[in-house]
């Protein structure tokens, strides 16, 4: 297995996916997915996003691409792009930056996002300083729970009522979970490259 790195992202390439860093003609799916009933109501959003929004959001980041790196998930198989993730407010004096991911819905609880998760946490841990990422959760988003657990996050608190969600009109905890560098590397990340041959 060939994991591809060098410090200005290029393709990582994994056993079922590879990590393409996103081009603006990712940007009509991705909009598609964010805007996806059943992927929706876990972001931290209120409103659907426009093309001209994801645009905007796009050249924001070139902008800026210290802060942020954000790849395309693409099926290793077939190469069609099936979900995103990234890495976001990196601050690489203090060592802290936060992740978040969204898998199309026909490729979930395939796999796919928990081997994208690993291949991008290895990656950051490894190219910048940052030794602990944070991710925001909504409570009733089980799955993202169960998904961050399995890549080696810990739930540290929990800000509780912190969502109103529309469908029950009922408020819910936001869950902070986080993975710190070098417990992952030795117990998430040495395990998992053994186990998948990676
Ligand atoms: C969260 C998300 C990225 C997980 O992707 P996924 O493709 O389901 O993840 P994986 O297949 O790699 O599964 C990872 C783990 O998640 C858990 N999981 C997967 N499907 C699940 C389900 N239906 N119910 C509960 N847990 C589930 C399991 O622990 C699984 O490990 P296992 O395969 O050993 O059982 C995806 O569901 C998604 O895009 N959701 C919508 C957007 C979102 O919520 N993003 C996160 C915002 S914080």
């Amino acid at each position: 297995m060939n994991i591809t790195q060098s410090t200005e992202p290029g393709n990582i390439v994994g056993n079922k996916v590879v990590l393409r860093p996103i081009k603006e003609e990712d940007l009509q799916i991705f909009m598609t997915w964010v805007n996806h009933p059943e992927i929706f109501h876990y972001l931290n959003k209120t409103m659907p996003i426009t093309f001209e929004e994801e645009l905007a959001w796009y050249y924001r980041s070139k902008q800026n691409p210290k802060d942020r790196i954000d790849f395309t998930i693409l099926d290793k198989e077939t190469e069609n792009p099936i979900g995103t993730l990234g890495v976001h407010h990196m601050d690489n004096i203090n060592g802290v930056a936060y992740t978040g991911t969204i898998i199309s819905t026909e490729y979930q609880c395939c796999g796919y996002a928990t081997e994208a998760k690993m291949l991008l946490l290895n990656y950051v841990f490894s190219h910048y300083n940052v030794r602990v990422i944070y991710s925001y959760i909504k409570g009733y988003n089980e799955k993202s729970i169960a998904y961050a657990t399995k890549c080696g996050y810990k739930e540290i608190t929990r800000f509780p009522k912190h969502y109103f969600r529309e469908s029950d009109g009922k408020y819910h905890d936001r869950v902070i979970m986080v993975v710190e560098k070098d417990e992952w590397i030795r117990d998430y990340w040495t395990e998992y490259t053994k186990r998948y041959n990676l």
